[in-house]
């Protein structure tokens, strides 16, 4: 990564409208306070809602601790995105399987391909690989929990960004 050119980070879970605009919106906070130049941005492996808002429980939940979600909305994880980004979060193992069988239509149209795919949590010692539960069909304390884990793991992926950005610098 050089200073000019932002590395680029795709969050991606089933609808885009609770989980991964979340995970970008947090991601992109903790990516600003530690000034790094991480551009984060969320999309969908469903077309369930395009072009949606956010799900108004996740903005409120959001909201009472500073993050704002409005001016999001939905989009569908396309092929093009595995070009566009370096990194791309999945946010349970289901969104993981998705994300790698569109990633092999990519390999067969593009060749060689610009992203990683991984786990939102993959570094995250307080919840170790796991999933971010789906909050859609439960309470409120399963946004709550969205959040707890996308704050963890945001830091997680700030901590090893960092290093891996210093490492590149020295090599
Ligand atoms: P998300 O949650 O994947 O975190 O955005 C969901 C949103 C919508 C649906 C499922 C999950 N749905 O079935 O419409």
């Amino acid at each position: 990564m050089s200073s000019s050119t932002p590395y680029k980070v795709l969050c991606v879970c089933l609808g885009n409208i609770c989980r991964s605009p979340t995970a970008e919106v947090v991601l992109r906070h903790f990516c600003d306070e530690a000034q790094l130049n991480i551009q984060v941005d969320s999309a969908g492996t469903s077309n369930y809602h395009p072009g949606k808002a956010p799900d108004s429980r996740s903005q409120k939940h959001a909201k009472l601790r500073g993050y704002n979600l409005s001016s999001l909305r939905a989009r569908q994880l396309t092929i093009q995105d595995f070009i566009d980004f370096d990194l791309i979060l999945a946010m349970d193992y289901e969104n993981l399987k998705n994300i790698q069988q569109l990633m092999a239509q990519a390999q067969r149209q593009f060749g060689t391909l610009r992203a990683q795919i991984s786990l939102m949590s993959q570094y995250d010692g307080q919840y170790p690989q796991q999933e971010v539960p789906d909050p859609y069909y439960g309470g409120d304390a399963g946004f709550e929990h969205v959040l707890d884990q996308c704050e963890s793991s945001s830091q997680a992926w700030v901590n090893f960004l960092q290093n891996q950005f210093k490492a590149q610098q020295n090599y």
